[in-house]
């Protein structure tokens, strides 16, 4: 039996999965975000600990003998965020997410200081990222910077609670500007350029790995009797990747969580940090990730529910299964500035095309259609890197929508594959890790695609139409400094 916790950003989900990958159980405890101020994005690192317990303390209640059974942990979750703790292992602040855009400064003044940034990363330094709010703590916040002993992404926070151990994965790791990607360990010159050094840093493992051991008292709080070893894990996307067995090059999926992504394996590091493609090393070794990422996706779908006081199905029913023609509105989805490809967390979001006609149905539509002309964006961005995409997967919260995902293969002139609810998504794939991590299996043997239950090809007519309304909205974007 193994356990899958994706410490996301609107929740913390875990998965009970057995020994044939069937999810046998899951729980789920949602996540506040604060702004204190626009553009900021901080969450408090206690309430993941007491989301991600209170999911593992209902499996016990409800799933007793399963949960007595678990072998092997494995952990994703959002990427970026700066968990600052002191030499008490303390946190001193709200950790900073990846959705905050406050060190656009920062990053200017990063890759200034160390000129060979683009080249040991592969990314550009870009707010989301950990290192320049690293820069902007020791400019705003110097006593806290001093006072800093650990930097933590938000899954290792998590571990350090569960394990007592600081250890970090080379897949979310990538994600700090601080890792050599190509080598997979840190950068020296990237931490020195902050005012840091690997004394700061977590240890480092790859994603299917064996970390640490779940500590003998909470071992004994859940009942688990094996004391279960907790595997390196990986970022939400890269755990992701695992859960759908995208661990090839020639594959790529899309993600639509509160954030989105296109992302593709690749077995080199085809980086393109000029049009905002991110690199990632992959949660299996010698393997990396090159991906487009927008900061918003099923989250405007949330912010249009939320402004239109109803729940997302009761809005997405008029649409129906598919697309008739494209919505006479036009969306920017840049609700928290943008990366893929603008790399602005200036930018807002849009809404054109109003009119006396124009009712709640056709803004739905719009908002759905303004995230599928991003991840256009990150296809063509991906394209410039010599990452040629041609179908993909689905997954995330906003795959449930056969109309986004007909949306989608329209936009993106590419057919679009969904699976069965459930064995999907970034919780499955940490199990699976925790699985590698203590059974030491063939990674293609475990790692299997689920079976794909319904295709969204491109209608030609469709297709056209969307490709005629691309370079319009794209005119919509107007840098915001
Ligand atoms: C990836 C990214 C998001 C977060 C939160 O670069 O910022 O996908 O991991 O999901």
């Amino acid at each position: 039996m193994y356990l899958g916790i994706d410490l996301g950003t609107s929740a913390v989900k875990t998965v009970l999965v057995d020994d044939t990958q069937r999810v046998v159980a899951s729980a789920s405890r949602s996540l506040a975000t604060a702004s204190p101020r626009p553009g900021y994005s901080e969450q408090d690192p206690q309430a993941w600990i007491e989301a991600a317990f209170a999911t593992l303390d209902e499996l016990k209640a409800d799933h007793p003998h399963e949960l007595a059974a678990v072998e092997g942990i494995g952990l994703s979750g959002q990427m970026h965020g700066a968990t600052l703790l002191d030499a008490n292992l303390t946190p001193l602040r709200p950790c900073i997410l990846w959705n905050d855009g406050r060190s656009a400064a920062e990053c200017r003044l990063l890759e200034q200081r160390w000129p060979a940034l683009r080249a040991t990363t592969g990314n550009k330094a870009m707010p989301g990222f950990t290192a320049p709010k690293l820069l902007w703590i020791s400019a705003h916040e110097p006593e806290i910077f001093v006072a800093t002993k650990l930097v933590l992404l938000p899954k290792a926070y998590l571990r350090l609670i569960l394990s007592g151990e600081a250890i970090e994965d080379v897949s979310d790791a990538s994600g700090s500007l601080w890792l050599d990607v190509a080598r997979r360990d840190w950068s020296d010159e990237g931490l020195a350029a902050t005012g840091l050094s690997r004394a700061h840093m977590p240890r480092l493992v790859e994603g299917c790995a064996p970390a640490a051991r779940l500590t003998r008292e909470l071992s004994e709080r859940w009942g688990m009797v094996k004391r279960p070893m907790i595997a390196g894990g990986a970022g939400d996307n890269p755990a992701g990747a695992v859960g759908i067995g995208a661990i090839r090059p020639g594959t790529a999926f899309i993600s639509l969580g509160t954030s989105g992504a296109l992302l593709t394996p690749t077995d080199r590091i085809a980086a393109n940090p000029d049009r905002v493609v991110h690199t990632f090393a992959h949660a299996i070794p010698a393997m990396w990730i090159q991906a487009g990422a927008i900061l918003s996706a099923a989250s405007c779908l949330a912010w249009i529910a939320r402004l239109l006081g109803a729940p997302e199905a009761e809005l997405l029913a008029p649409l129906g299964a598919r697309p008739q023609a494209p919505s006479p509105v036009s969306f920017l989805p840049y609700l928290a500035g943008e990366r893929t490809p603008h790399d602005d967390p200036n930018v807002r979001g849009m809404l054109d095309g109003l009119s006396h006609a124009t009712d709640r149905t056709a803004i739905v539509q719009a908002v759905l259609e303004g995230v599928a002309f991003a991840l256009a964006d990150c296809r063509d961005a991906l394209a410039a890197a010599g990452l040629a995409v041609a179908e993909a997967d689905a997954i995330g919260g906003g795959s449930r929508s056969a109309f986004w995902l007909a949306v989608l293969a329209n936009v993106l002139d590419m057919p679009i594959h969904r699976f069965a609810a459930g064995e999907t998504g970034a919780a499955f794939g940490a199990a699976r890790l925790g699985r590698l991590a203590v059974t030491g299996e063939a990674i293609a043997a475990v790692c299997t695609p689920p079976r794909r239950v319904e295709t969204f090809e491109p209608e030609r007519a469709l297709a056209d139409a969307y490709a005629a309304r691309l370079p319009a909205w794209r005119q919509l974007y107007r840098p915001r400094h």
